[in-house]
């Protein structure tokens, strides 16, 4: 449209996906940090985007967070025209309910009319009892789910606002702001340079599983999360798709 030539949007597009060395960047205009309005935008950027991918028989794995919390919201029943799962990707890590993966899934199913799967499990397990969940048929088959996902739909965080949100415990806190924590995704926080300097420990899809899955949507903007798009990026697979803003977008074509 005109006002994306007008702005360069894309040239910006390109210039990122290149420096990122992702699949592909789109950029919506404006900067979400400042407007409601835009977070909806990234939404609908990525309801488009995920009708493009989606193709016969399909589980999407989904993580929590306020911007999938928008995408969820502008989702329609065209969309669910295709066989359609919903998963949340990770066991819950401590949100408020309406950030939770869970909730998130199910708005999605009911929004297109097609299935989803709870996937209740506490946060920070111990190896023992980790051992014993995964052998609980529930668990066991929901896992199995996740992990054969074809789409992936996640957010990124601010370290700090995220461990902030999850409140997490001052140990936890001391040991992101000595190891200089900027990004986070998947319950994982990363430092500029992308190394992984925290984890929550939870069941579900983990960062090495991303390299198996053939479409991972990543949707986060606004100018405050530049460095924490930077550093993920530096970790996550090529076959990744931002959907950013320009506030965002402007912020890390700076650096
Ligand atoms: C959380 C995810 O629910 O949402 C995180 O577990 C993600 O991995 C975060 O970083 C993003 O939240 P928001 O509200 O900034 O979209």
């Amino acid at each position: 449209g005109l006002i994306r030539e007008l702005i360069g949007i894309d040239v910006m597009e390109l210039e990122l996906k290149h420096r990122l060395k992702i699949r592909k960047v789109i950029i919506v205009p404006g900067n979400s940090d400042e407007s409601l309005m835009v977070k909806e935008d990234l939404g609908k950027a990525c309801a488009f985007c995920m009708k493009k991918y989606l193709t016969g028989k399909n589980i999407i794995a989904v993580t929590g967070g306020s911007t999938m919390a928008a995408v969820a919201n502008v989702l329609t029943p065209e969309i669910g025209k295709k066989e359609l799962l919903f998963v949340p990707a990770r066991g819950g890590i401590g949100e408020d309910v309406q950030n939770q993966a869970n909730t998130i899934s199910s708005i999605m199913s009911k929004n297109t009319k097609s299935k989803h799967r709870v996937f209740y499990v506490p946060d920070q397990v111990s190896n023992e009892i980790y051992q014993s969940l995964i052998k609980e048929p529930e668990i066991h088959e929901v896992l199995n789910l996740i992990k054969s996902a074809s789409m992936v739909l996640h957010g990124i965080g601010d370290a700090i606002t995220m461990a902030e949100r999850r409140n997490s415990k001052p140990e936890i806190m001391q040991k992101l702001v000595t190891n200089a924590a900027v990004g986070e995704a998947f319950g994982y926080y990363f430092n500029e340079k992308g190394e992984i300097v925290h984890k929550v420990l939870t069941i579900g899809l983990q960062l090495e599983d991303l390299a198996q899955i053939p479409n991972v949507i990543a949707v986060a903007g606004g100018t405050s999360k530049a460095k924490a798009i930077k550093a993920y990026m530096k970790k996550a697979p090529a076959s990744t798709i931002l959907i950013t803003d320009e506030g965002a977008a402007r912020m890390l074509l700076k650096g």
